[in-house]
């Protein structure tokens, strides 16, 4: 079962999985309403009779400092990428029980370190890192696996979407500093976490190791690194996010 909003998208993946042999049901959902979660559960629970696989991957995209950002923007983020993983993960999960199944969700590289101008949207996925985690633990005994993909920069449409400090999306986001990985491989991960009921996988698998590194080193490395891939060259809140063809205004004035 496919939820999201957009009914032509979710038709084309159930167009799709027919095509491999796979029967598969699209429920046009929106997860920041409570009640659409439950009613996503359900259907999929009468169509195919069972439910053990959860992936909470809804999610949406901020890119701007903290200070500068409208409040209910950043509200609205909480809602879709952590309220929309909370509402899911609970409705689902007494199915879940029932079938020893999996619960997924995709975090991301943010939600492990703080980053500049990703704070809110790594707050939301430091959120479902620890929801995550407390419930691996709470249902050991039900053995239900719980896991967590953390991507860096990944090519999906996420990217053409990324809101700006006023809510509204940016004409052309700031290029990420880091490789940009094709989404097969964050696919092939997600496979390769569920059948191996790994607790959660990194992409690239590097950035653990390296995060270790950097606690002992007292965070001097990411800090520098950071520093340099993050500088401050974003447009104001008061400046138009979305004016097509406009020149990108920075924070210390320079166009
Ligand atoms: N792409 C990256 O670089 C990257 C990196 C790290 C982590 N991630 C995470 O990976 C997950 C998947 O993102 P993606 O890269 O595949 O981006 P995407 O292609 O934009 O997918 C995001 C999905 O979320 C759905 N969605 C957004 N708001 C929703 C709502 N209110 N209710 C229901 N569905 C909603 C969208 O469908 P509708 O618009 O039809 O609702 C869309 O299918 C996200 O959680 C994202 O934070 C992505």
């Amino acid at each position: 079962m496919v939820a999201a909003r957009n009914v032509a998208a979710l038709e084309d993946v159930v167009l799709a999985a027919g095509k491999l042999g796979a029967q598969a049901l699209a429920v046009p959902t929106d997860v920041t309403d409570a009640e659409q979660c439950r009613r996503a559960v359900d259907r999929a629970v009468e169509h195919f009779g069972r439910l053990d696989i959860l992936i909470c991957s809804a999610g949406l995209s901020m890119r701007a400092y903290f200070s500068d950002s409208n409040l209910e923007a950043m509200q609205r983020v909480v809602h879709v990428n952590f309220l929309g993983t909370l509402q899911c993960t609970f409705y689902a999960l007494p199915h879940i029980k029932k079938a020893q199944g999996s619960l997924v969700a995709l975090s991301s590289l943010t939600g492990i370190r703080g980053v500049p101008s990703y704070g809110l949207y790594g707050a939301t996925k430091f959120a479902i890192e620890g929801l995550y985690d407390s419930l691996r633990l709470e249902l050991k005994p039900d053995k239900v696996h719980v896991g967590v993909i953390a991507p860096g920069f990944v090519e999906t449409p996420l990217r053409e979407n990324v809101l700006g400090p006023s809510g509204q999306p940016w004409d052309n986001p700031p290029p990420p500093p880091f490789r940009i990985w094709p989404v097969e491989k964050c696919v092939d991960k997600i496979v390769h976490l569920l059948v191996w009921h790994r607790r959660r996988i990194n992409l690239p698998w590097f950035m653990g190791p390296l995060f270790w590194l950097d606690e002992i080193v007292l965070r001097m490395i990411g800090n520098a690194i950071l520093r340099y891939a993050f500088p401050r060259v974003l447009p104001r809140a008061d400046e138009p996010a979305r004016v097509q063809g406009q020149p990108q205004v920075h924070a210390d004035g320079k166009r």
